[in-house]
């Protein structure tokens, strides 16, 4: 082969080369913000202000994504909690309902329990 031609090829692949590593690459991806500030967020956007709410209202929101809950008549928005529960989805055992029983049940260190709930208080039972 000539030896010309063996420069060229090796001024090729040195220029290939280099634009490869060269290229220019995707920008990092702008950070999510973190999902449980987020729903908290939601919740206190969409907080009802109301004073009363009738059971049929509270029955309205008894998923995963939507959990209100009865507790001594008082009426609790606790959707953005359901998923840092340590009692994981028995949080939705009377999801809409009365989970009165459930909530002073032994399972939980009861005064401190008692302090978390006020952060999702939104109003009371209409009897
Ligand atoms: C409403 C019905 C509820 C039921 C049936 C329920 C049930 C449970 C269960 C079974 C556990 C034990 C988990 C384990 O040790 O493996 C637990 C733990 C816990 N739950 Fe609930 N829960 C309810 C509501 C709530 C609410 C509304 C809050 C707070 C706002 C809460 C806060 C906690 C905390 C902090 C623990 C951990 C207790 C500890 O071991 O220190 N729970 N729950």
């Amino acid at each position: 082969m000539e030896e010309w031609l063996l420069y060229v090829i090796i001024a090729a692949v040195v220029v290939l080369a280099s634009s490869w590593f060269l290229r220019p690459t995707k920008a990092a991806p702008v950070k999510a913000p973190v999902a449980g500030v987020k729903a908290e967020k939601a919740a206190a956007a969409t907080k009802p202000k109301k004073e009363f709410y009738t059971a049929e209202e509270v029955a309205q929101h008894s998923s995963g994504d939507d959990c209100w809950i009865i507790i001594e008549d008082k009426v609790y928005d606790v959707t953005s909690y359901v998923n840092e529960h340590p009692g994981g989805d028995a949080i939705l055992n009377n999801a809409g309902g009365d989970s009165t029983t459930g909530f002073l049940g032994d399972q939980h260190p009861i005064e401190r329990v008692r302090e978390m709930i006020e952060e999702f208080y939104i109003g009371k039972l209409q009897k």
